[in-house]
């Protein structure tokens, strides 16, 4: 083998579902002469001694670390080591947070669903903010969805009919981020999921829901073939761009001319999926591009 990677991925998440995909990565890599080791985030001890920068264990550097986790810290630690990290501490810092996301892709000035982002309030607050919420309502109207800053798979996003959903949830969320959001009608249960590996979409997806009005695939939504417009590769591409990726999955949302907004853009974006409906292996494309960066090549 010529290289050696790490896999990092969670402590938390040692189930069949996650060890099938850390073997798929291990298998492909194989092809590209990468040894690559998976290793949880709590087996790598890290931490400061001296007043340096120490990492406990294996100390034998790797060549690039493919980064699967959120624990930033470690992320940090290991570029500080002098290791390239896919994605970067950044990137799966901006992702990690919708927030973050949405004030990101704000400066590359891409379209995105109009949002208003919940103010952080100390513990002793209880109640939010009665004239906030009357902006809220003014400005979105019902329904209107509300999103917790960190979630996935749909779990802590929200459809808000009314007044007294709003506030119901609005004090339930009142001591976690989260954000009040536009309801694209247009999108309803259905949203287009693009896989983009550096300058490049490399598989895509349309996630349709008949049950619910959130497409998500482990919420219920079923998959299909999707040849998507110039208009959705171009905007999933300058998303990735603008959070910093080196590949990530975009989720486009359809505006009510059909024209694409962006929904979120995931650093850590799952393989399995999009193999199973398009028959694309997006993990040859992720070695074939660490690979050209490790090499010098671009
Ligand atoms: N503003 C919106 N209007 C309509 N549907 C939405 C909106 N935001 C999200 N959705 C639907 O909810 C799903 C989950 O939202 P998303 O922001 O991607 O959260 P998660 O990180 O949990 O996947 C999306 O895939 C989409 O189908
Ligand atoms: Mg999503």
């Amino acid at each position: 083998m010529k290289y050696r990677g790490w896999l990092i991925y969670n402590g938390g998440m040692k189930t069949a579902k996650f060890l099938e995909i850390h073997d798929w990565y291990i298998r492909t890599a194989r092809k590209y002469q990468i040894d690559l080791m998976a290793l949880s985030n709590d087996e790598l001890f890290i931490g400061i001694e001296n007043g340096q920068r120490l990492i406990v264990s294996h100390n034998t550097r790797p060549d690039f670390v493919l980064f699967l986790d959120k624990d930033i810290r470690l992320a940090e630690h290991l570029l500080e080591w002098g290791v390239p990290i896919f994605n970067s501490p950044e990137t799966i810092a901006i992702c990690d947070n919708k927030i973050q996301m949405h004030q990101q892709l704000a400066k590359a000035n891409l379209p995105q669903p109009l949002t208003i982002f919940a103010p952080m309030l100390f513990s002793q607050i209880k109640q939010p903010n009665a004239q906030f919420l009357t902006y809220v309502e003014k400005s979105l109207s019902y329904p209107l969805v509300i999103k917790e800053a960190y979630g996935s798979f749909g779990q802590q996003v929200y459809l808000i009919e009314n007044r007294q959903q709003l506030e119901t949830k609005a004090k339930e969320l009142i001591h976690r981020p989260h954000l009040f959001q536009e309801y694209i009608r247009s999108s309803h249960g259905k949203d287009v999921r693009l896989h983009v590996v550096g300058n490049q979409v490399v598989a895509s997806m349309q996630r349709v829901s008949k049950a619910d009005f959130r497409a998500n695939v482990t919420n219920g939504g079923e998959m299909f073939t999707v040849d998507p417009s110039q208009e959705f590769i171009d905007l999933a591409i300058a998303a990735s761009k603008a959070v910093g990726a080196d590949f990530s999955g975009v989720d486009l949302l359809y505006g009510n001319h059909g024209q694409p907004l962006i929904c979120e853009v995931n650093s850590n974006a799952h393989i399995k999926n999009i193999y199973q409906c398009t028959g694309i292996d997006v993990s040859a494309f992720i070695f074939e591009y660490i690979l050209a960066k490790v090499q010098g090549r671009s």
